[in-house]
Protein backbone atom coordinates (compact mmCIF):
# COMPACT_ATOMS: atom_id res chain seq x y z
CA UNK A 1 0.00 0.00 0.00
CA UNK A 2 2.83 2.37 0.65
CA UNK A 3 4.40 1.90 -2.48
CA UNK A 4 1.06 3.13 -3.92
CA UNK A 5 0.86 6.37 -1.97
CA UNK A 6 4.45 7.71 -2.24
CA UNK A 7 3.82 6.98 -6.25
CA UNK A 8 0.82 8.99 -5.88
CA UNK A 9 2.55 11.35 -4.15
CA UNK A 10 5.24 11.54 -6.77
CA UNK A 11 2.75 12.02 -8.97
CA UNK A 12 1.15 14.66 -7.60
CA UNK A 13 3.97 16.81 -7.18
CA UNK A 14 4.33 16.68 -11.06
CA UNK A 15 1.44 17.55 -11.66
CA UNK A 16 0.92 20.78 -9.49
CA UNK A 17 4.87 21.71 -10.80
CA UNK A 18 3.01 21.03 -14.33
CA UNK A 19 0.17 22.71 -13.95
CA UNK A 20 2.08 25.93 -12.20
CA UNK A 21 3.86 26.16 -14.83
CA UNK A 22 1.01 26.56 -17.20
CA UNK A 23 -0.67 28.69 -14.79
CA UNK A 24 2.37 31.28 -15.46
CA UNK A 25 2.71 30.53 -19.05
CA UNK A 26 -0.55 31.94 -19.54
CA UNK A 27 0.07 35.18 -17.46
CA UNK A 28 2.90 35.79 -20.22
CA UNK A 29 0.93 34.91 -23.56
CA UNK A 30 -0.76 38.02 -24.73
CA UNK A 31 -0.96 37.57 -28.93
CA UNK A 32 -3.92 38.52 -30.11
CA UNK A 33 -4.62 38.56 -33.84
CA UNK A 34 -6.53 41.38 -35.45
CA UNK A 35 -8.47 40.07 -37.24
CA UNK A 36 -10.69 43.65 -38.86
CA UNK A 37 -6.76 44.54 -40.48
CA UNK A 38 -5.52 41.05 -40.84
CA UNK A 39 -4.33 41.14 -45.02
CA UNK A 40 -4.61 37.31 -44.74
CA UNK A 41 -7.03 34.96 -43.19
CA UNK A 42 -6.43 31.32 -43.34
CA UNK A 43 -9.65 28.90 -42.58
CA UNK A 44 -8.96 25.44 -42.29
CA UNK A 45 -11.63 23.11 -42.52
CA UNK A 46 -11.43 19.54 -40.65
CA UNK A 47 -14.27 16.99 -41.40
CA UNK A 48 -13.50 14.36 -38.85
CA UNK A 49 -15.39 10.99 -38.64
CA UNK A 50 -18.76 9.79 -39.27
CA UNK A 51 -21.26 11.98 -40.53
CA UNK A 52 -18.83 14.88 -39.82
CA UNK A 53 -16.98 15.52 -43.37
CA UNK A 54 -20.44 15.56 -44.99
CA UNK A 55 -22.06 18.40 -42.74
CA UNK A 56 -18.60 20.11 -42.64
CA UNK A 57 -18.76 20.37 -46.70
CA UNK A 58 -22.13 21.37 -46.74
CA UNK A 59 -20.56 24.38 -44.42
CA UNK A 60 -17.72 24.95 -45.90
CA UNK A 61 -19.46 24.99 -49.42
CA UNK A 62 -21.94 28.07 -47.87
CA UNK A 63 -19.03 29.72 -46.58
CA UNK A 64 -16.76 29.87 -49.92
CA UNK A 65 -20.08 30.99 -51.24
CA UNK A 66 -20.05 33.94 -48.42
CA UNK A 67 -16.63 34.84 -49.14
CA UNK A 68 -16.60 34.93 -52.32
CA UNK A 69 -14.93 38.05 -52.62
CA UNK A 70 -12.15 37.84 -50.57
CA UNK A 71 -11.00 34.14 -51.50
CA UNK A 72 -10.88 35.38 -54.88
CA UNK A 73 -8.76 38.76 -53.95
CA UNK A 74 -6.18 36.13 -51.97
CA UNK A 75 -7.43 37.58 -48.26
CA UNK A 76 -9.19 34.89 -47.71
CA UNK A 77 -7.81 31.17 -48.42
CA UNK A 78 -10.05 27.92 -46.86
CA UNK A 79 -7.99 24.64 -46.77
CA UNK A 80 -9.16 21.42 -46.19
CA UNK A 81 -7.00 19.43 -43.42
CA UNK A 82 -7.09 15.77 -43.97
CA UNK A 83 -6.39 13.39 -41.32
CA UNK A 84 -8.02 14.05 -38.43
CA UNK A 85 -9.90 11.04 -38.60
CA UNK A 86 -10.42 7.92 -36.26
CA UNK A 87 -8.87 5.30 -38.30
CA UNK A 88 -5.00 8.02 -38.44
CA UNK A 89 -5.84 8.88 -35.01
CA UNK A 90 -5.79 5.19 -33.69
CA UNK A 91 -2.85 4.48 -36.38
CA UNK A 92 -0.87 7.07 -35.03
CA UNK A 93 -1.60 6.40 -31.67
CA UNK A 94 -2.76 10.24 -31.35
CA UNK A 95 -5.15 12.35 -30.44
CA UNK A 96 -4.07 14.96 -33.09
CA UNK A 97 -1.50 13.66 -35.45
CA UNK A 98 1.77 16.06 -35.81
CA UNK A 99 1.36 16.75 -38.92
CA UNK A 100 -2.56 17.44 -38.95
CA UNK A 101 -1.38 19.76 -35.77
CA UNK A 102 0.98 21.56 -37.95
CA UNK A 103 -1.29 22.36 -40.52
CA UNK A 104 -3.95 23.04 -38.19
CA UNK A 105 -1.37 25.55 -36.63
CA UNK A 106 -0.45 26.92 -39.94
CA UNK A 107 -4.28 28.35 -39.83
CA UNK A 108 -5.75 31.29 -38.34
CA UNK A 109 -9.39 29.63 -37.83
CA UNK A 110 -10.60 26.27 -37.81
CA UNK A 111 -14.02 24.56 -38.80
CA UNK A 112 -14.08 21.19 -37.47
CA UNK A 113 -16.50 18.17 -37.67
CA UNK A 114 -17.20 16.21 -35.04
CA UNK A 115 -14.18 13.59 -34.07
CA UNK A 116 -15.01 10.12 -32.52
CA UNK A 117 -13.54 9.41 -29.19
CA UNK A 118 -13.00 5.94 -28.69
CA UNK A 119 -14.54 5.01 -25.13
CA UNK A 120 -11.82 3.37 -22.72
CA UNK A 121 -8.29 2.90 -23.82
CA UNK A 122 -5.67 5.85 -23.81
CA UNK A 123 -6.22 7.61 -26.69
CA UNK A 124 -7.47 11.42 -25.65
CA UNK A 125 -9.97 13.28 -27.06
CA UNK A 126 -9.66 15.50 -30.22
CA UNK A 127 -11.29 17.76 -29.18
CA UNK A 128 -10.00 17.84 -26.07
CA UNK A 129 -6.99 17.79 -27.59
CA UNK A 130 -7.42 20.83 -29.60
CA UNK A 131 -8.43 23.22 -26.93
CA UNK A 132 -5.10 22.56 -25.25
CA UNK A 133 -2.44 22.55 -28.11
CA UNK A 134 -4.43 25.73 -29.34
CA UNK A 135 -5.17 26.96 -25.74
CA UNK A 136 -8.98 27.59 -26.68
CA UNK A 137 -9.95 28.64 -23.62
CA UNK A 138 -13.26 29.92 -24.14
CA UNK A 139 -16.19 27.74 -24.76
CA UNK A 140 -19.00 30.07 -26.33
CA UNK A 141 -22.45 28.27 -26.94
CA UNK A 142 -25.43 30.54 -27.60
CA UNK A 143 -29.07 29.60 -27.60
CA UNK A 144 -31.53 31.87 -28.74
CA UNK A 145 -35.59 30.39 -28.90
CA UNK A 146 -37.65 33.34 -29.57
CA UNK A 147 -40.79 32.25 -28.59
CA UNK A 148 -39.94 31.50 -24.70
CA UNK A 149 -37.72 34.77 -24.71
CA UNK A 150 -34.50 32.76 -24.40
CA UNK A 151 -31.75 34.47 -25.50
CA UNK A 152 -28.65 32.95 -23.56
CA UNK A 153 -25.43 32.75 -23.96
CA UNK A 154 -23.04 30.05 -21.92
CA UNK A 155 -18.77 31.22 -21.59
CA UNK A 156 -17.27 27.45 -20.33
CA UNK A 157 -14.25 27.85 -19.54
CA UNK A 158 -12.29 25.04 -21.84
CA UNK A 159 -9.06 24.38 -20.80
CA UNK A 160 -8.97 23.28 -17.20
CA UNK A 161 -11.16 22.36 -14.32
CA UNK A 162 -12.15 18.95 -14.66
CA UNK A 163 -10.73 18.05 -17.93
CA UNK A 164 -7.04 19.41 -18.21
CA UNK A 165 -5.79 15.91 -15.26
CA UNK A 166 -8.76 13.93 -17.10
CA UNK A 167 -6.49 10.83 -17.90
CA UNK A 168 -4.27 11.44 -14.79
CA UNK A 169 -6.11 10.80 -11.86
CA UNK A 170 -4.59 8.46 -8.96
CA UNK A 171 -5.89 4.85 -8.20
CA UNK A 172 -5.13 2.04 -5.55
CA UNK A 173 -6.30 -0.99 -7.03
CA UNK A 174 -9.96 -2.44 -5.36
CA UNK A 175 -9.43 0.55 -2.80
CA UNK A 176 -9.99 4.01 -4.03
CA UNK A 177 -9.44 6.66 -7.31
CA UNK A 178 -8.95 9.88 -7.58
CA UNK A 179 -9.23 12.76 -10.48
CA UNK A 180 -8.17 16.10 -10.17
CA UNK A 181 -10.14 19.62 -10.80
CA UNK A 182 -7.48 22.28 -11.58
CA UNK A 183 -8.66 26.39 -11.13
CA UNK A 184 -5.83 28.71 -12.00
CA UNK A 185 -5.91 32.17 -11.56
CA UNK A 186 -4.76 33.40 -15.07
CA UNK A 187 -7.05 30.84 -16.96
CA UNK A 188 -10.36 32.11 -14.50
CA UNK A 189 -9.52 35.80 -15.28
CA UNK A 190 -9.54 35.34 -19.16
CA UNK A 191 -12.82 33.14 -19.07
CA UNK A 192 -14.35 36.32 -17.16
CA UNK A 193 -13.31 38.65 -19.11
CA UNK A 194 -14.46 37.25 -22.22
CA UNK A 195 -17.83 36.88 -20.86
CA UNK A 196 -17.98 40.09 -19.35
CA UNK A 197 -16.61 42.04 -22.22
CA UNK A 198 -19.29 39.98 -23.95
CA UNK A 199 -21.67 41.44 -21.80
CA UNK A 200 -20.62 45.04 -22.21
CA UNK A 201 -20.47 44.98 -25.65
CA UNK A 202 -23.72 43.25 -26.61
CA UNK A 203 -26.10 45.49 -24.09
CA UNK A 204 -26.17 42.60 -21.40
CA UNK A 205 -26.86 43.64 -18.22
CA UNK A 206 -26.45 40.11 -16.05
CA UNK A 207 -24.05 37.76 -15.94
CA UNK A 208 -24.81 34.63 -13.70
CA UNK A 209 -21.55 32.68 -12.22
CA UNK A 210 -22.46 29.22 -11.69
CA UNK A 211 -20.49 26.89 -9.88
CA UNK A 212 -21.13 24.70 -7.02
CA UNK A 213 -18.51 26.78 -4.57
CA UNK A 214 -20.72 25.52 -1.23
CA UNK A 215 -19.34 22.28 -1.98
CA UNK A 216 -15.37 22.35 -4.41
CA UNK A 217 -14.60 24.98 -1.76
CA UNK A 218 -11.20 25.73 -3.74
CA UNK A 219 -11.49 25.41 -7.26
CA UNK A 220 -15.44 26.50 -7.34
CA UNK A 221 -14.43 29.07 -4.47
CA UNK A 222 -11.75 30.77 -6.71
CA UNK A 223 -13.53 30.64 -9.88
CA UNK A 224 -16.43 33.05 -8.35
CA UNK A 225 -14.39 35.12 -6.46
CA UNK A 226 -12.37 36.02 -9.05
CA UNK A 227 -14.69 36.53 -11.30
CA UNK A 228 -16.55 38.99 -9.12
CA UNK A 229 -13.23 40.60 -9.01
CA UNK A 230 -13.38 40.80 -12.89
CA UNK A 231 -16.77 41.83 -12.71
CA UNK A 232 -15.75 45.20 -10.86
CA UNK A 233 -14.47 46.62 -14.27
CA UNK A 234 -17.77 46.05 -15.67
CA UNK A 235 -19.79 49.02 -13.69
CA UNK A 236 -23.96 48.12 -14.47
CA UNK A 237 -23.14 44.85 -15.27
CA UNK A 238 -24.35 42.53 -12.25
CA UNK A 239 -22.57 39.42 -11.59
CA UNK A 240 -25.02 36.83 -9.80
CA UNK A 241 -23.84 33.68 -8.05
CA UNK A 242 -25.67 30.10 -8.65
CA UNK A 243 -25.05 26.94 -7.59
CA UNK A 244 -25.33 24.70 -10.75
CA UNK A 245 -27.99 21.63 -9.26
CA UNK A 246 -30.80 24.86 -9.23
CA UNK A 247 -29.11 26.13 -12.21
CA UNK A 248 -30.24 23.25 -14.73
CA UNK A 249 -33.77 23.49 -12.86
CA UNK A 250 -33.54 27.26 -13.81
CA UNK A 251 -33.34 26.63 -17.40
CA UNK A 252 -36.47 24.65 -17.54
CA UNK A 253 -38.48 26.52 -15.38
CA UNK A 254 -40.61 28.86 -17.75
CA UNK A 255 -41.71 31.33 -15.21
CA UNK A 256 -37.82 32.00 -14.45
CA UNK A 257 -35.18 31.28 -17.46
CA UNK A 258 -35.70 34.02 -19.96
CA UNK A 259 -33.97 36.59 -17.23
CA UNK A 260 -30.64 34.75 -17.75
CA UNK A 261 -28.63 36.23 -20.51
CA UNK A 262 -24.47 35.80 -20.15
CA UNK A 263 -23.20 32.56 -18.14
CA UNK A 264 -19.93 31.67 -17.21
CA UNK A 265 -18.53 28.38 -15.76
CA UNK A 266 -16.53 26.01 -15.28
CA UNK A 267 -15.21 23.37 -17.88
CA UNK A 268 -17.93 20.28 -16.80
CA UNK A 269 -20.66 22.05 -15.79
CA UNK A 270 -20.40 23.96 -18.94
CA UNK A 271 -20.58 20.72 -20.75
CA UNK A 272 -23.63 19.39 -18.96
CA UNK A 273 -25.40 22.24 -19.31
CA UNK A 274 -25.33 23.44 -22.83
CA UNK A 275 -26.02 20.42 -23.87
CA UNK A 276 -29.26 20.71 -22.15
CA UNK A 277 -30.16 24.90 -23.28
CA UNK A 278 -29.21 23.20 -26.79
CA UNK A 279 -32.25 20.28 -26.08
CA UNK A 280 -34.59 23.22 -25.17
CA UNK A 281 -33.58 24.97 -28.38
CA UNK A 282 -34.72 22.06 -30.31
CA UNK A 283 -31.71 19.67 -29.70
CA UNK A 284 -27.72 19.18 -29.96
CA UNK A 285 -27.88 19.32 -33.68
CA UNK A 286 -29.60 22.67 -33.63
CA UNK A 287 -26.51 24.42 -31.52
CA UNK A 288 -22.70 25.58 -32.78
CA UNK A 289 -20.19 26.07 -30.34
CA UNK A 290 -17.37 28.48 -30.86
CA UNK A 291 -13.55 27.43 -28.74
CA UNK A 292 -11.83 30.66 -28.72
CA UNK A 293 -8.04 31.40 -27.71
CA UNK A 294 -5.82 34.96 -28.42
CA UNK A 295 -4.34 33.24 -31.36
CA UNK A 296 -6.77 30.50 -32.74
CA UNK A 297 -10.30 30.02 -32.96
CA UNK A 298 -11.85 26.21 -33.76
CA UNK A 299 -15.87 26.43 -34.58
CA UNK A 300 -17.58 23.43 -34.40
CA UNK A 301 -21.27 21.18 -34.05
CA UNK A 302 -21.61 20.50 -30.42
CA UNK A 303 -23.48 16.68 -31.22
CA UNK A 304 -21.12 13.79 -31.78
CA UNK A 305 -20.47 11.99 -35.21
CA UNK A 306 -23.57 9.86 -35.44
CA UNK A 307 -22.12 6.49 -35.99
CA UNK A 308 -25.72 4.62 -36.15
CA UNK A 309 -26.80 7.31 -39.42
CA UNK A 310 -23.71 6.02 -41.47
CA UNK A 311 -24.64 2.56 -40.62
CA UNK A 312 -28.10 2.89 -41.31
CA UNK A 313 -26.33 4.45 -44.88
CA UNK A 314 -28.17 8.11 -43.99
CA UNK A 315 -24.98 9.75 -43.71
CA UNK A 316 -26.23 12.04 -46.63
CA UNK A 317 -29.47 13.17 -44.76
CA UNK A 318 -27.26 14.75 -42.00
CA UNK A 319 -28.44 17.82 -40.91
CA UNK A 320 -25.68 20.86 -41.08
CA UNK A 321 -27.38 23.24 -39.58
CA UNK A 322 -24.90 23.07 -36.31
CA UNK A 323 -21.97 23.74 -38.52
CA UNK A 324 -24.09 26.07 -40.59
CA UNK A 325 -24.59 27.65 -36.89
CA UNK A 326 -20.43 27.27 -36.05
CA UNK A 327 -20.14 28.78 -39.44
CA UNK A 328 -21.94 31.84 -38.31
CA UNK A 329 -19.83 32.47 -35.31
CA UNK A 330 -16.43 31.88 -37.44
CA UNK A 331 -17.69 34.79 -39.45
CA UNK A 332 -18.55 36.93 -36.69
CA UNK A 333 -14.60 36.04 -35.00
CA UNK A 334 -12.91 37.24 -38.19
CA UNK A 335 -14.75 40.24 -38.27
CA UNK A 336 -17.36 39.62 -40.93
CA UNK A 337 -20.16 40.39 -38.84
CA UNK A 338 -21.98 41.43 -41.96
CA UNK A 339 -21.57 38.08 -43.66
CA UNK A 340 -22.35 36.51 -39.94
CA UNK A 341 -26.11 38.35 -40.00
CA UNK A 342 -26.66 37.44 -43.69
CA UNK A 343 -26.20 33.71 -42.76
CA UNK A 344 -28.22 34.20 -39.64
CA UNK A 345 -31.13 35.61 -41.71
CA UNK A 346 -30.42 33.05 -44.29
CA UNK A 347 -31.07 29.91 -42.03
CA UNK A 348 -33.79 31.47 -40.05
CA UNK A 349 -35.91 31.62 -43.53
CA UNK A 350 -34.81 28.18 -44.39
CA UNK A 351 -35.32 26.29 -40.98
CA UNK A 352 -37.89 28.02 -39.30
CA UNK A 353 -40.45 30.79 -41.94
CA UNK A 354 -40.17 29.68 -45.14
CA UNK A 355 -39.38 25.62 -45.11
CA UNK A 356 -39.12 24.73 -48.46
CA UNK A 357 -36.94 21.71 -47.47
CA UNK A 358 -36.70 19.75 -44.57
CA UNK A 359 -34.17 17.89 -43.24
CA UNK A 360 -35.27 14.49 -41.09
CA UNK A 361 -32.07 12.60 -40.67
CA UNK A 362 -33.59 10.36 -42.88
CA UNK A 363 -34.69 9.58 -46.48
CA UNK A 364 -38.12 11.49 -45.48
CA UNK A 365 -36.41 14.35 -45.91
CA UNK A 366 -33.75 16.77 -48.15
CA UNK A 367 -29.94 15.74 -48.13
CA UNK A 368 -27.09 17.70 -46.48
CA UNK A 369 -26.25 19.46 -50.01
CA UNK A 370 -29.64 19.69 -51.38
CA UNK A 371 -30.13 21.84 -47.98
CA UNK A 372 -26.72 23.42 -48.61
CA UNK A 373 -27.89 24.85 -51.84
CA UNK A 374 -31.25 25.91 -50.49
CA UNK A 375 -29.11 27.80 -47.86
CA UNK A 376 -26.55 29.17 -51.01
CA UNK A 377 -29.55 30.17 -53.30
CA UNK A 378 -31.83 32.22 -50.19
CA UNK A 379 -28.72 34.00 -49.58
CA UNK A 380 -28.32 34.98 -53.58
CA UNK A 381 -32.04 36.31 -52.82
CA UNK A 382 -31.00 38.64 -49.55
C1 LIG B 1 -18.46 18.90 -25.99
C2 LIG B 1 -18.21 17.43 -25.94
C3 LIG B 1 -16.77 17.17 -25.53
C4 LIG B 1 -16.57 17.68 -24.15
C5 LIG B 1 -16.33 15.71 -25.67
C6 LIG B 1 -16.53 15.20 -27.06
C7 LIG B 1 -14.92 15.51 -25.22
O1 LIG B 1 -19.10 16.81 -25.08
O2 LIG B 1 -17.81 19.58 -26.79
O3 LIG B 1 -19.33 19.38 -25.26
O4 LIG B 1 -16.78 16.96 -23.16
O5 LIG B 1 -16.19 18.84 -24.01
MG1 LIG C 1 -20.58 18.09 -24.32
Amino acid sequence: MDKYIDNAVEQFRTLITEQLARQNKMEKDNFVKDFKNADKIIIGTCGGDGIGPIITNGAQRVLEYLLDDEIKSGRVEMRVIEGLTIENRLACGKAIPDDVLEQIKACDVILKGPTTTPKGGSMESANVAMRRELDLYANVRPVSVPQYGIDWIFYRENTEGEYVLGSRGVEIPQKLAMDFKVTTNAGTRRIARAAFEYAKNNGKTSVAIVTKANIMKKTDGKFSELCHEVAKDYPGIEAEDWYIDIMTANLINENNRSRFQVFVLPNLYGDIITDEAAQIQGGVGTAGSANIGDRYAMFEAIHGSAPRMIERGDGKYANPSSMLKASEMLLRHIAMGDRADKLAKAMKICTETEKKLVITGRNTGATCDEFAEYVMETLSAL
